[in-house]
């Protein structure tokens, strides 16, 4: 099913890039600035320690490897790629499902991961950008995207490719228009449709060939 847009959505009007805030630098932001106090500060991280102590196991299977994780039940899939394992190809634009930035595999299936639980993937197949290469073998997707510009700043690129992989296996690559709609939930700030519709249909063609 295609990630459904609005038009002032899919012309990224209100877009605004900006870097993950973990509990602690929240806190951080929050206490100096605002309350102005060392010891509203240690309130302040000591709710955000609390919030943890309720967290449950889960397993997760990321790009081919297995990772045993106790989480809060309220952390995102995004947040737990990011800040706990690390895995930052992945990318926090909007954090409510608007850009496709955070876009990642699910089962083959792709995925807003700010929009979805990380308890939800017990046992679940996951890729993210950092999975699609075969060691320095680049995937055929992030091949062209190099080929074509497919990208300017970059910070919607990974999402972008995921969701291009998905797009073609999917079967829904098959014309310009095709290809334009069922990628119209990865929004690209810097406006580098043109390029990126050019190495879908370049890859496209690789992986079928
Ligand atoms: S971060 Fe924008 S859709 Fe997930
Ligand atoms: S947002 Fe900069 S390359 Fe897409």
């Amino acid at each position: 099913m295609p990630i459904v847009r609005t038009k002032s959505q899919k012309m990224c009007a209100d877009f605004r890039p900006c870097p993950p805030m973990s509990h602690e630098s929240a806190a951080i932001a929050i206490g100096p600035s605002v309350l102005g106090s060392a010891a509203v500060d240690q309130t302040v991280l000591a709710a955000a320690t609390a919030a943890t102590s309720d967290s449950v196991k889960v397993n997760l299977n990321i790009n081919g490897r297995k990772y045993a994780l106790d989480v809060d039940p309220r952390v995102s899939l995004l947040d737990a790629l990011r800040e706990r394992l690390q895995l930052t190809g992945s990318k926090k634009g909007c954090d409510h499902g608007q850009c496709g930035a955070c876009t990642v595999l699910v089962n083959g299936r792709r995925i807003n991961s700010c929009l979805t639980l990380a308890v939800m993937h017990e046992g679940d197949e996951i890729t993210t950008i950092e999975g699609l290469a075969h060691g320095d073998e680049l995937h055929p997707m992030q091949s062209a995207f190099i080929d074509h510009d497919g990208f300017q700043c970059g910070y919607c690129t990974p999402g972008q490719i995921c969701s291009a992989v998905a797009c073609v296996k999917e079967g829904h690559a098959n014309s310009d228009d095709e290809i334009r709609e069922w990628m119209s939930g990865n929004i690209c700030r810097c406006g580098a449709y043109p390029n990126i519709l050019a190495a879908i249909k370049d890859a496209k063609n690789k992986l079928h060939t």
